[in-house]
């Protein structure tokens, strides 16, 4: 990496080229890059798009321990865990330079980002923290990349899927011990994008099969070897849609030439018809595995529609490039935002009718509170009849906490308050959000050296 920065460099200085990768397959000129820079700033700064969630004020039950995975409210979930490429690990989401649009920033993930509060910026995990304090999970890149049960790997094809599930599986069984049995885990899966910006250069390798293979050996692998499991299926994002930036800017089409060269190879019309096998060979898995596991408390798995974009959503009548990166294809921190509150609302609709973020809906679907005529996550079988457990009891509504750690135990809070000093405030924050025997060795080894993607590489 770094003799590619100092290239970088080099070439910026003489040439003014500002990507200038070895093969100089890329070369975009200063002048277009910044242009695109500041296009993309006025899309953000114009989107007044309202980040995480100021007032958290959703009822929250006591519930012992779930019994079955058709009645698991989101503060019974002790885990949360994500496979998948690149857009799962969050990168690119905030470079701000051309020098950092190789990044990966893990604490802003939609799926386990942990280094945003849900008053800045929402993630699944710090929603399922205001139901779940002890939730597991969270990644992050205040100190050092920190990946916990954040199984996504950049570049990944869907083919590599099973092989972040037998890691995510070692990972449980040694951190949760005996544990592992009782508790209950979400996984969230999204994988597919550069399967189809690769489909053109070879229809078997990054095909709907070869896709569905991967699927259903995963399932079967989280199926035999995870006790009490909710898994949660994003289908890939037509990636089609990204060429709709081009009329934006020429960095993205010069960008998306090499990242996902499929897009120039195939129309629309091409892309409609792979996508749609690519969703059948979902349902038709999906639909297998619940049958399967049709007497099965402890498996259910569905499919998350919420953020199957049918295009760029638009801002003045333009696609809305500030819900990009600015490598001008991964999800900015905004899209992370909404990402995160279209997956969490579509965790309660029924499976029937999820609804999915279109143009107009981007932005204007709030967070959610577990909706009380059915609180739990919807599966294929409390979808038809949702029956509360006995017993269901909720605690008051707390007066609003966020500006205190999520991990802080209630009991504390007061204390915080009196001490007042926001540095010891912090400090104590850290160390109760992260403890380092949290950290998982085996995480860490699995990914260092990391692999990168860079420019070579598949961009998702
Ligand atoms: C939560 O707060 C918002 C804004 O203050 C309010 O509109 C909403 O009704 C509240 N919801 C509940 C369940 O109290
Ligand atoms: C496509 O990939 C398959 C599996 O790796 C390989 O056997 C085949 O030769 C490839 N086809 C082309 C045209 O590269
Ligand atoms: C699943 O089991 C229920 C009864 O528990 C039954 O009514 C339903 O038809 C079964 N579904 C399938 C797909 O087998
Ligand atoms: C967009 O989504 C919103 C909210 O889900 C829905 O009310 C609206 O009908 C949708 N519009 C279109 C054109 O599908």
């Amino acid at each position: 990496m770094r003799s590619i920065l100092i290239f970088l460099l080099v070439s910026l200085l003489e040439t003014h080229a500002i990507i200038s990768p070895p093969n100089a397959l890329l070369e975009i000129s200063a002048e277009i890059f910044n242009n695109w820079r500041d296009t993309r700033k006025k899309f953000m700064d114009s989107m007044k798009h309202p980040m995480g969630l100021p007032h958290f004020n959703c009822s929250r039950p006591i519930l012992d321990s779930a019994t079955s995975v058709h009645q698991l409210h989101p503060s019974q979930i002790d885990v949360i865990a994500a496979l998948g490429d690149s857009v799962t690990v969050a990168q690119a989401a905030k470079s701000s330079s051309i020098f950092e649009i190789l990044e990966q920033y893990p604490g802003i993930s939609f799926v386990t980002g942990d280094d945003v509060t849900l008053n800045e910026q929402s993630t699944l995990i710090n929603m399922f923290q205001k139901f779940s304090p002890r939730v597991k999970g969270g990644s992050s890149d205040r100190i050092r990349k920190f990946y916990d049960f954040n199984f996504a790997v950049p570049g990944s094809f869907s083919y590599e899927l099973p092989d972040q599930a037998k890691k995510l599986v070692k990972t449980l069984k040694r951190r949760l011990g005996t544990d592992n049995s009782k508790k209950w885990k979400l996984v969230n899966i999204f994988i597919g994008h550069n399967d189809l910006c690769q489909f053109c250069n070879n229809e078997t390798l990054h095909g709907p099969e070869t896709f569905g293979n991967a699927i259903r050996s995963t399932l079967f692998i989280i199926q035999s070897d995870i006790p009490n499991v909710f898994v949660n299926i994003m289908p890939p994002i037509n990636v089609q849609i990204h060429s709709q930036a081009h009329q934006v800017s020429p960095f993205c089409e010069l960008s998306h030439k090499k990242t996902c060269p499929c897009i120039f190879e195939l129309d629309k019309k091409d892309y409609k018809k792979i996508k749609e096998k690519f969703d059948e060979q979902l349902r038709e898995i999906t639909n297998e595995f619940n049958e399967k596991n049709n007497d099965s408390n402890d498996f259910a798995v569905v499919i998350a529609p919420a953020m199957d974009l049918k295009s760029i959503p638009l801002l003045d009548n333009k696609p809305n490039v500030g819900l990009l990166a600015l490598d001008c294809f991964h999800l900015s921190p905004i899209a992370h935002d909404v990402a995160a509150k279209q997956i969490w609302k579509g965790l309660f609709e029924p499976i029937q009718s999820k609804t999915i973020t279109n143009q107009t809906s981007v932005g204007f679907d709030r967070f959610v509170c577990p909706p009380t005529e059915c609180s739990f996550l919807r599966t294929s079988k409390n979808s038809v009849d949702c029956e509360p457990p006995k017993n269901f009891r909720f605690l008051p509504i707390l007066p609003e906490s966020s500006t205190v750690g999520m991990n802080m135990p209630s009991f504390l809070v007061p204390a915080f308050f009196l001490m007042g000093s926001v540095l010891i405030l912090l400090f104590v924050r850290a160390s109760f959000r992260r403890p380092s025997s949290e950290f998982s060795d085996e995480r860490q080894y699995l990914l260092l050296p990391m692999r990168r993607a860079d420019l070579n590489d598949n961009i998702f």
